[in-house]
C-alpha cells in the first residue's frame, strides 16, 4: 500500500505499548524506541512505524516526504484533565498565596472557584469561546492533540450548560479533540451554602438527566474535599450518575485525605484526580480497583505547596498514572504540558518513559479513547508532536522551552 504522507530520518521514535489497559506498575518503565525511522501515514492513520528508511512499496507517486531529521516523534499529547472553559482569571490571589494564604480558606471567602464562578456567570457565550481557544491554541503547539475539558464554573444550569456547549462547538471547530465532563459539583454555589447536601439533589434529579438528554458530556466528576463535598456526598453523586450511563472521575486527595479515594475504588471510577495527600492504604486500594491516577504536579506548584503526589510509590505499587496540567485559572493557570512532564521528572522522579507514557497511552485510557490514540498501532489515528529534539531525554531536561516544532493531527500538519 502508498502512504499518504511519509514521515522520515527520525532520530529517535517514542512508540508506546497499548497491552489493552493502562501500563501499571513496572509496565510503565516498556516502550519501543526506534533509533532512525520513520512514519507512514495513509487516510490520516498510521500505516507503519519501524526503523530504517521507508520500504519501496510505501512511495507512490504522490506520497509527500518529509525529512524529519534529528527530531523526535511521540503520539500526540493528551491533556487529561483541564478547566478549560472559564472566564476572568485570578491574578488577584496570586500576592495572598505569596503570603501564605491556603487555597480552601480563600475559597471559603468566596474567592477561589467561586471568584470564577463570578466571572463565568457574567461571561457570553462568545467570550467563553473565544477565551477557549486561545487556551486550545496555546495546548496544540506545545504538541497536544487530544484535551479533557470539564464544566463547573457555572453550578446552575445555564452556566454549566453554556460552558459545555463552548466544549461542544470547539469539538467540532478546533483541531484538539475534545472530551466533555460535567462538573457542577465544582464547588458549593453560593445560593446554596450550608445546604451541599439539597445542591447534590438538584445535580441528580435535575442537572444531570439534562446533560445526559442533550449529549452534553461524557464523563461526571466532582470535587471531594474538606469544606466541598464530602466522601458520602461525592459516593451519592456519582453512583447516581453512573446509573445515568456516565463514567467516573474524582478530584481526591488533592488537600485533605477524606475518603475520596475510596469512594473511587468502590465505584470504580476511571481516574482519580490529584492524590497529593493520598494515604498507602489508599494506594493499594486504587491499585486493586484498577483506578487510573491523574496526577496534577503543577498545582502543587502553582499553590507553592511541598507535597507532590507519591508518584513513584503508586507506580511502586502497581498504579496506572497520567501526568495532566488542571489548567485552570486557580490552582493551575497554565496551558503548557511540556511543563508538567518536566515537574513529573524533576519533582516525581519519574524516568522520561514513563513520563511519555503517562501523557499518551495512559491518558488515551483516562479519556476512553484508546481505540484511536495513544501509540503508533496501525489504524490509529495519526496524531503526532514532533520535538526539535533528539530524544525522549532532551525535552525533559532541556525545560521550560517549547520544543514541539511540528503538530500533526489526523495526519494533516496543524502546527509548523
Ligand atoms: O483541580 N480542586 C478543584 N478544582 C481545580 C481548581 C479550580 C480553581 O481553583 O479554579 C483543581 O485544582
Ligand atoms: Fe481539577
Amino acid at each position: 500500500m502508498k502512504a499518504d504522507k511519509l514521515l522520515i530520518n527520525f532520530s529517535q521514535i517514542f512508540c508506546p505499548i497499548d497491552k489493552g489497559h493502562p501500563l501499571r506498575g513496572a509496565e510503565m518503565s516498556e516502550a519501543t524506541i526506534i533509533e532512525d525511522g520513520y512514519i507512514a501515514i495513509k487516510d490520516g492513520k498510521i500505516l507503519e512505524v519501524k526503523a530504517g528508511s521507508p520500504r519501496e512499496e510505501l512511495m507512490g507517486k504522490e506520497t509527500e516526504v518529509i525529512n524529519c531529521y534529528k527530531k523526535l516523534a511521540t503520539p500526540g499529547l493528551i491533556d487529561c484533565h483541564t478547566h478549560l472553559v472559564y472566564g476572568g482569571s485570578r491574578e488577584n490571589e496570586f500576592s495572598k498565596k505569596l503570603n501564605g494564604v491556603p487555597y480552601l480558606d480563600i475559597l471559603a471567602a468566596g474567592g477561589g472557584i467561586l471568584s470564577t464562578v463570578n466571572s463565568t456567570r457574567a461571561a457570553s457565550f462568545d467570550e467563553l469561546y473565544q477565551k477557549s481557544t486561545r487556551l486550545l491554541d496555546e495546548m496544540i503547539i506545545h504538541g497536544v492533540t487530544t484535551v479533557e475539558a470539564k464544566s463547573g464554573y457555572g453550578l446552575d444550569w445555564e452556566t454549566e450548560k453554556r460552558q459545555l456547549n463552548v466544549v461542544k462547538e470547539l469539538e467540532t471547530d478546533h483541531d484538539i479533540d475534545l472530551v466533555s465532563t460535567f462538573m457542577g459539583a465544582h464547588a458549593i454555589p453560593p445560593e446554596f451554602k450550608g445546604q451541599a447536601d439539597e445542591f447534590i439533589d438538584l445535580l441528580i434529579e435535575e442537572m444531570l438527566p439534562k446533560v445526559k438528554e442533550e449529549s452534553l458530556a461524557e464523563f461526571c466528576d466532582i470535587f471531594c474535599e474538606k469544606n466541598v463535598f464530602t466522601a458520602e456526598q461525592s459516593y451519592r453523586l456519582l453512583s447516581a450518575a453512573k446509573k445515568m450511563g456516565f463514567k467516573l472521575r474524582i478530584h481526591a486527595d488533592e488537600i485533605a485525605s477524606i475518603g475520596g479515594s475510596k469512594v473511587a475504588a468502590d465505584l470504580h471510577t476511571v481516574s482519580a484526580e490529584h492524590l497529593m495527600v493520598i494515604t498507602d492504604e489508599d494506594i493499594d486500594r486504587l491499585s486493586e480497583a484498577q483506578v487510573i491516577g491523574n496526577l496534577l504536579p503543577g498545582t502543587t506548584f502553582s499553590l507553592m505547596e511541598d507535597t507532590y503526589a507519591p508518584a513513584k510509590k503508586m507506580i511502586e505499587r502497581g498504579m496506572a498514572i497520567t501526568l495532566t496540567t488542571d489548567s485552570n485559572p486557580g490552582s493551575c493557570p497554565t496551558a503548557n504540558l511540556q511543563f508538567i512532564m518536566q515537574l513529573g521528572c524533576f519533582q516525581l522522579k519519574l524516568t522520561p518513559i514513563q513520563v511519555f507514557n503517562a501523557v499518551t497511552i495512559n491518558a488515551a485510557y483516562s479519556v476512553c479513547r484508546n481505540e484511536k490514540i495513544g501509540s503508533f498501532d496501525t489504524g490509529k489515528q495519526a496524531d503526532i508532536a514532533v520535538f526539535d529534539a533528539p530524544n525522549i531525554d532532551f525535552p525533559m531536561y532541556f525545560f521550560a522551552t517549547n520544543l514541539v516544532s511540528q503538530v500533526y493531527k489526523n495526519g494533516e500538519l496543524v502546527v509548523n
